[in-house]
């Protein structure tokens, strides 16, 4: 039975930057699969991807949620441990600088997402067009720390941003169902709401000094190609190495109409 078509604009720009993504995993590729509603296009891309061309891959997911669907989208899984290091990770992003520096973490996935990013020779970033902003900091900056006196690392936090000259900031402990979302790793999250971040690196360094803090939702320099769709299922590819940019049309209809799963 064919599906029908009833996809919102905002997806249709999420599947086609996921639909070109997929084009760049091989046959024997050890792949990083990102976490978010983007990264969730892209493993349905994927899963079609395997089953039409019965490539053979061997994926990382960087969330639970991530394994669970990439499980139910039969695509088979494994544990970075055991790789060692990653082919290609294609993960979504929340904000994307001119620089290709990003803001992730909005999913809790901040950590491993990282982790995995570091172990891969090349990390494609998709997200629709929106993403994709002047200066990074209108979405919340993630910071996961442990559990374990988190409210004084908060303060270590409040002292860094006021010695960086962040004025009128607020930060927030995540919640979930009234109670501290935990991460996979069952650390704490504090979304800082900055409103603009001048010198991403210099920020990203000193909050991981702070003791308690694990990791930090700025990833610099770690974007090697980053995928941007738009509403009608135009894609922009950008590739940051080369400063080149390329455009393609994706039949955004006729792709989740065909989807296997
Ligand atoms: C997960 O922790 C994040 O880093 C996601 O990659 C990011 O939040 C993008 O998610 P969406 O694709 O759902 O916007």
């Amino acid at each position: 039975m064919e599906k029908s078509v009833n996809l919102k604009d905002i997806d249709r720009a999420k599947l086609a930057a996921a639909t070109i993504a997929v084009e760049y995993v091989k046959d024997g590729m050890n792949v990083g699969l990102g976490t978010g509603s983007t990264a969730a296009w892209m493993i349905k891309c994927l899963a079609d991807k395997i089953y039409n061309e019965g490539i053979s891959i061997k994926a990382v997911p960087t969330s639970n949620q991530t394994a669970k669907l990439a499980l139910e989208h039969q695509i088979p899984i494994t544990t970075l441990d055991e790789v060692k290091f990653l082919d290609i990770t294609i993960d979504g992003t929340d904000e994307c600088d001119e620089n290709y520096n990003l803001i992730k973490g909005g999913g809790a996935a901040l950590l491993h997402e990282k982790i995995v990013a570091a172990a891969s020779k090349k990390v494609i970033i998709i997200a629709d067009q929106f993403k994709y902003v002047d200066t990074l900091g209108s979405f919340p900056l993630p910071v996961e720390l442990i559990k374990f006196g988190w409210s004084s690392s908060k303060d270590c936090v409040v002292s860094i941003l006021n010695k960086l000259g962040y004025k009128s900031y607020q930060i927030n402990l995540r919640m979930n169902d009234n109670v501290p979302l935990k991460t996979d790793e069952k650390n704490f999250i504090l979304d800082l709401e900055l409103a603009e971040i001048s010198e991403p690196l210099l920020l990203s360094r000193e909050l991981n000094l702070v003791p308690g803090v694990v990791e930090n939702g700025l990833f610099i320099n770690s974007c090697d190609l980053l995928i941007l769709g738009e509403n009608a299922g135009k894609v922009s590819v950008h590739e940051p190495s080369r400063n080149l940019v390329s455009s393609r049309d994706v039949d955004v209809d006729r792709i989740f109409r065909e989807f296997k799963y």
